[in-house]
Order: C-alpha cells, then sequence, then structure tokens
C-alpha cells in the first residue's frame, strides 16, 4: 500500500493491458502516474480513478518514441518529489510483415518505444530503488519473446531483448529487496493487434485472452516476485512446448500462421 507521495508509474496506461494495470493498482490505493499520447482519454480517466478509487492521478500526454522524452518524465517526478514505488513498462508497438518490404523509420520508432524506452525507465528508477531496498519494475514482453517470428521479425527480437534484460535484472537486486518481472502474454484482445496490421481469423480471435485477465495474472504474479509471468495455461503449454521443437520448426509454424 502506498503512502501520501508514493506512485506506481504505468506506460501505455491510456488503453488495452495498460489500462487495467491502472485499475487494479487504483483498486489498491496506489497514487497513479499514467503515460500515453491521448490527453483527453488520460483527463477522462484521471477524473474517474479520482473519484471512483479517492486516489491521486497525474497525467503525461507524452509521445514516448521521440526524443528526450522520458528526461520530460524524470523531470516531472523529482519537480514533483515524487517516489515511484513500481514501474511498469508496458507500451510497445509492432508492425506486421515483410522487414524487408516494411516502412521507413518505423524501425526507429519500434526501437525507441519498445527497448530505449523500457531500458531508460528501468536504469533511471532501478537506482532509486535498490538505494531505497524497495519497490519493483514490471515489463511487458510477450510469448513472442521465446522465438525467433518470420514476417514480425522486429516485434519478436523487440520483446526477446525485453525478457532477457528483464530476467537478468530479476536476478541481479531480488537481494537488494526491489522485484523485477517480466510478464509474456500471448495474444490480447486490445487495438494492439489491428494497429500492428495483424489480421486475424475468427477461429483465432476466440483465442484471444482479455486484457483484465492478463493483467491481473500479471498483477499477482508480479506481487509475489516471480521473474517471469506468462497469463493462461494455453501459453504457458506454449512457451514450454517450444522448448522441445527445433526453432526451425517453430519459425515454419510462426510463418504458416501469419500468412
Ligand atoms: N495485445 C496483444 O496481443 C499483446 C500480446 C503480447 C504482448 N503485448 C504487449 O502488451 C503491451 C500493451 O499492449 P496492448 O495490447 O495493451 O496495446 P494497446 O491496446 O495498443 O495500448 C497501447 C498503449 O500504449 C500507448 N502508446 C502507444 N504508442 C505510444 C507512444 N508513442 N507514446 C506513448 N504511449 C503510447 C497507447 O495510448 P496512446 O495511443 O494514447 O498513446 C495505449 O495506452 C505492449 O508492450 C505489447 O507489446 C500485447
Amino acid at each position: 500500500m502506498s503512502n501520501l507521495n508514493n506512485y506506481t508509474l504505468i506506460t501505455g496506461a491510456s488503453q488495452g493491458i495498460g489500462l487495467e494495470f491502472s485499475k487494479l493498482f487504483a483498486k489498491d490505493k496506489h497514487n497513479l502516474i499514467m503515460v500515453a499520447r491521448d490527453e483527453k482519454k488520460l483527463n477522462e480517466l484521471k477524473v474517474n480513478f479520482q473519484k471512483e478509487y479517492g486516489i491521486k492521478v497525474y497525467i503525461l500526454p507524452i509521445d514516448l518514441s521521440v526524443d528526450n522524452s522520458c528526461e520530460k518524465v524524470f523531470k516531472f517526478v523529482d519537480e514533483k518529489n515524487i517516489t515511484v514505488d513500481n514501474l511498469i513498462n508496458n507500451v510497445g508497438i509492432g508492425c506486421f510483415g515483410f522487414f524487408h518490404e516494411g516502412q521507413d523509420g518505423f524501425e526507429e520508432r519500434l526501437i525507441n518505444i519498445n527497448i530505449i524506452t523500457l531500458t531508460k525507465f528501468t536504469k533511471h528508477f532501478i537506482r532509486e530503488m535498490t538505494e531505497r531496498k524497495s519497490g519493483g519494475i514490471l515489463n511487458v514482453a510477450s510469448t513472442a519473446a521465446f522465438v525467433g517470428g518470420p514476417k514480425m521479425a522486429m516485434y519478436y527480437s523487440s520483446k526477446a531483448y525485453v525478457l532477457s534484460l528483464t530476467e537478468s535484472l530479476h536476478d541481479e537486486v531480488k537481494d537488494l529487496g526491489v522485484r523485477v518481472s517480466c510478464l509474456c502474454p500471448g495474444p490480447v484482445k486490445t487495438g494492439f493487434q489491428e494497429k500492428s496490421g495483424i489480421k486475424k481469423s475468427e477461429k483465432a480471435k476466440k483465442y484471444l485472452m482479455d486484457a483484465d485477465k492478463v493483467a491481473k495474472q500479471g498483477y499477482i504474479g508480479f506481487l509475489k516476485g516471480k521473474a517471469i509471468i506468462i497469463p493462461g495455461y494455453k501459453n504457458k503449454l506454449l512457451v514450454f512446448g517450444n522448448k522441445f521443437m527445433p526453432r526451425a520448426l517453430s519459425r515454419k509454424i510462426i510463418l504458416m500462421n501469419n500468412k
């Protein structure tokens, strides 16, 4: 439970999994710093959360793909003298299609959001957390982190980075009183699929998990201090099964599904 100036900072907090995380922390009386681009949406959420849960909410409408956006967040937190108890590095974007046919410049945007922002946020706040000997960081990767992903190459590889970084940090700081966890969801029912250009068949849509269930399992695993959290038994089975499958075969299956 947080005291007056302790906050949970959530990136990509206005929709999808990030919004569900915001609700869970708010219900447990954590004050929030919500980061996303849509100022109007963030404002509506701020008003609702403050009224419904009696917490304090700061909103930061910032595009995290552009230079110096992380520094703006750090400056804000310093100026307000806020202690960030929990950091939820949730924001992430994807792009469907062959790498060689992709739009120029998108790689920079994806790497900025999925890798650089997450790394800078983690570095900045983990220092304070280890000094205080308290706090936690939850990084959102994907089941994509465990395999190579033809036709979503940049996304899969960015999530492999998130998983590897997070696992390593989990072990580096666990004896210093800081929790670091990696959430690895399979496909989730949010706007992400459409924004990334992923076309799911009606049958495949049935296997999408609800964002609230994903966030809930992430939240519970994070509080328990787990290193890797894979929501849903089908996703757990998939990741487990992959360990016994030749990597060439899993890539083939992914490419077939990505036709
Ligand atoms: N959905 C899936 O199938 C799935 C599966 C596995 C892992 N994940 C991972 O889960 C995380 C959350 O995904 P989601 O499905 O909840 O996505 P989503 O529904 O598309 O929501 C993305 C959130 O990030 C914000 N955002 C996007 N671009 C931004 C930018 N440039 N700067 C600041 N904020 C930005 C969005 O708000 P604004 O548009 O207002 O900025 C929104 O709040 C991501 O890391 C994703 O890779 C998703």
